[in-house]
């Protein structure tokens, strides 16, 4: 397969999910980037030909425009998808399931991101909770930011103690940070006002559990927060809940005696040890895991344009079944220094 037995990864999209995903495939032994594509010939485009990344047009009608300002494009991105035996499609949400024609006449393999529904793929997927459902697959859906952060926590509590019953609130960021166009100025916008949020239903893609979630969106763009409550089946201390966290390394703990005392600070500390402050793990306020009457708090941090990246990676091992479960991770995580809080 592919280039020296590497896989050949197209990354469709490359935007704020698409950078980070070429980035961290171009990291791995059995994995290469091809390519990637844009709709115009912005800072972006210029940025990832200088990367060293062969450049392609998203939609082929737009080709002219990348010639006429100078950006040396390799073709369209039907010629993209010719070279390659998987496409990452992180294209804006909803387009995704508009560009999967073009990805079955290629005959290649496609994931797909959270903003598409699960229709779009055979499986949704989360590395922690469902790989081995996307072994051999040909398409896939990664879950979204929140819907990641959730399941994480959610298998590990539930493999360990069980779950009766999760209701959680998402505080979300209204939007990442190089947004120009949109935004919430002033306000708190409960989003959607009607129960439930999307984001449990999402959860059950990809794990079998009983949850509620209320969303709502911030003036923030740093990270989302959650707040969880869990019913577990067995009784439970709040140490065994830190102990199982403390064993995975896509979850991080935070301590209040440390100075981390909101988003802020988190990214802060990522800005002194990651290339663009990414923070590709769950962020669990240590402090915040309580066991009341029977029934586990915590509260997270989710740096939502990192938090999809190893499962993305993870997901093109499964589609190939290059790896176990736990050998992807591992591999993952090595090369993308997951589970390291350096402090
Ligand atoms: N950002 C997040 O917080 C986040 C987190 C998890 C999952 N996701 C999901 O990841 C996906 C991508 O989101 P994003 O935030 O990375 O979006 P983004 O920053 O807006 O990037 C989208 C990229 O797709 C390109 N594009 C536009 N139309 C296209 C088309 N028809 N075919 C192929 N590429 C096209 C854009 O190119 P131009 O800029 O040249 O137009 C841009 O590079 C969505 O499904 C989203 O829901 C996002």
């Amino acid at each position: 397969m592919g280039v020296n037995g590497k896989v050949r990864v197209a990354v469709n999209g490359y935007g704020t999910i698409g950078k980070r995903v070429a980035d961290a495939v171009n990291l791995q032994k059995d994995m290469c980037v091809v390519g990637v594509t844009k709709t115009k010939p912005d800072f972006e485009a210029k940025m990832a030909v200088r990367k060293g990344y062969d450049l392609y047009a998203a939609i082929p009608e737009r080709a002219e425009l990348f010639d006429k300002a100078g950006v040396k494009i390799k073709g369209t991105v039907d010629d993209l998808l010719s070279k390659a035996d998987v496409v990452v499609d992180c294209s804006p949400g909803k387009v995704g399931a508009e560009n999967k024609a073009k990805y079955e006449k290629a005959g290649v393999k496609a994931i797909f991101q959270g903003g598409e529904k699960a229709s779009v793929a055979e499986v949704s997927f989360n590395a922690l909770s469902c790989y081995d459902r996307a072994l051999g697959k040909n398409f896939v859906r990664v879950v979204s930011c929140n819907t990641t952060g959730l399941t994480r926590v959610l298998y590990l509590i539930k493999e360990n103690f069980g779950i009766k019953k999760v209701r959680a609130t998402m505080i979300r960021r209204v939007v990442d940070p190089k947004e120009d166009k949109k935004g919430l100025v002033n306000g708190i916008m409960p989003n959607p006002i009607t129960l439930p949020s999307h984001h449990g239903p999402d959860v059950q893609t990809v794990l079998d559990v009983d949850i509620t979630t209320v969303a709502f969106k911030v003036p923030t763009t740093l990270m989302h927060v959650h707040s969880l409550n869990i019913v577990p089946e067995k009784d439970v201390k709040a140490e065994d809940v830190i102990e199982i966290f403390e064993e995975e390394p896509r979850i991080l703990l935070f301590s209040e005696e440390d100075g981390f005392t909101s988003t802020a600070k988190i990214i802060e500390w990522a800005r002194e040890v990651r290339n663009r402050y990414d923070i590709f793990e769950n962020c669990v306020w240590r402090d915040s895991v309580s066991v009341v009457d029977g029934e586990i708090y915590l509260t997270q941090a989710i740096h939502q344009e990192a938090i999809v990246v190893p499962e993305n990676v993870d997901a093109i091992r499964a589609v190939f079944e290059l790896k176990s479960r736990e050998e992807s991770m591992e591999i993952t995580n090595k090369s993308l220094g997951i589970g390291e809080l350096q402090i």
